[in-house]
């Protein structure tokens, strides 16, 4: 089906931060499967787990005890401060597990809550619920009839936030740093604000960390940089490193509304996958990734102010850790994509007028010079027009 726009570009192998096509032209891949391929590509741990545990066992239903699934929810509960994990296989499926854990906890109560509250400009998934919980126009067009109990409010906006709880509010949901709505930061402080405002009015906080978490902003969860913890905290894109999988966690108190048989997921956290994450989480910590992604984070964002000042183009560089956004002063993200794609660099857009940065997160300091070079080719080229 056409439903993708795609780039007029076949992507064949690759090796850490590079990536080849079909003509055999290497490019520095700045997307990293849109901030999926946490390690690079084809790293050697990585790929040795998957193949080691393919030899043992792929799959296994969840009607099952599965080992390394325990193994891998106890790590990311100590990890995160929660105390229950569900799996599943991609960020809307984590997220539509936290919008039907959110409305059963309050059922549980025997005080039902319709309404969660999110952000306007945020993304959360293409299922109905997440597509309706996601605060775009252009992303629900098309789907009616959309499921009730969602409302939305502009980010780092208190007083909005504020005035759009009432009694039906059963929660807010949000990303700390919004990634496909244009690279916004939801500020420390405001965060603070609605953790408040959730314990003031015993509403659940549902942070959507799927393009944040796992060291992208440069600690495992961008929630930590907020010091505050949410109630419910879901997790995809970087978990697998490139393997499917998707998570939600909870607190127990909350945790404990989804009992036997009040949800499932056949494939989520199989054997594979949960061996993937594992493996993931310990090249983290093991290489001290998030030490080295504050620092390449830092890099690239000087590098990109740096440019800044030599491009009318850029109206202001934003972000945290390895996930950075170029907002320009025109809608033509599209025409810097290619210009850049034509000087060896793969980005991608957050909106029709950011550009976004989301490259492995073992990226070496060279390799973020040498993007910073080819963009800075790019941006100064009089390429507008062509948005192929
Ligand atoms: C913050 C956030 N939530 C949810 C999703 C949906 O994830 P998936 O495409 O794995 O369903 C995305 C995907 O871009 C995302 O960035």
């Amino acid at each position: 089906m056409s439903n993708y726009a795609r780039f007029p570009l076949t992507l064949v192998r690759g090796k850490g931060s590079r990536v080849w096509d079909d003509q055999g032209r290497e490019y520095l891949d700045f997307v990293a499967g849109i901030a999926v391929n946490t390690l690079g590509h084809a790293h050697p741990a990585l790929t040795a787990a998957i193949a080691e545990q393919a030899g043992i066992m792929l799959h296994c239903s969840n009607l099952y005890h599965i080992p390394l699934q325990q193994q891998l929810a106890e790590s990311l509960c100590r990890l995160a401060g929660l105390d229950g994990a569900f799996f599943c296989n991609s960020g809307a499926e984590a997220n539509e597990a936290a919008i039907k854990l959110t409305r059963k906890f309050f059922h549980d109560q025997g005080s039902p809550r319709r309404t969660i509250i999110t952000a306007t400009a945020s993304f959360h998934g293409r299922t109905m619920a997440t597509l309706t919980a996601t605060g775009q126009d252009k992303i629900r067009q098309g789907f009616d009839p959309l499921p009730s109990g969602f409302a939305y409010v502009p980010l780092n906006d208190v007083e909005a936030l504020e005035r759009c709880i009432d009694e039906h509010t059963a929660g807010i949901m949000l990303e700390p740093l919004q990634g496909e709505g244009g690279v916004n930061i939801a500020d420390a402080g405001y965060l603070q604000a609605v953790r408040r405002l959730c314990d003031e009015h015993g509403l659940l906080l549902i942070l959507d960390e799927v393009q944040t978490g796992i060291g992208r902003t440069g600690s495992m969860f961008a929630f930590e940089q907020a010091n505050i913890r949410p109630d419910i905290l879901t997790l995809a894109k970087g978990l697998g490193g490139g393997v499917p999988i998707g998570a939600m966690l909870a607190t127990a108190r909350v945790a404990s509304s989804f009992g036997p048989g009040s949800h499932g997921s056949t494939f989520g956290g199989n054997p594979l996958c949960c061996r993937a994450a594992l493996t993931v989480l310990d090249v983290i910590e093991q290489q001290q990734l998030l030490l080295h992604v504050q620092q390449c984070g830092e890099r690239l964002q000087k590098g990109l102010r740096k440019l800044q000042a030599g491009a009318p183009l850029v109206a202001e560089v934003r972000g945290q850790g390895l996930l950075q956004g170029v907002a320009l002063h025109e809608p033509c993200a599209a025409d810097v994509i290619h210009a850049a794609r034509g000087e060896g660099l793969l980005i991608l857009s957050a909106g029709p007028a950011v550009i976004r940065l989301i490259p492995a997160l073992n990226i070496s300091h060279a390799e973020i010079d040498e993007a910073l070079h080819r963009l800075a080719r790019a941006l100064t080229q009089p390429s507008a027009g062509d948005k192929t």
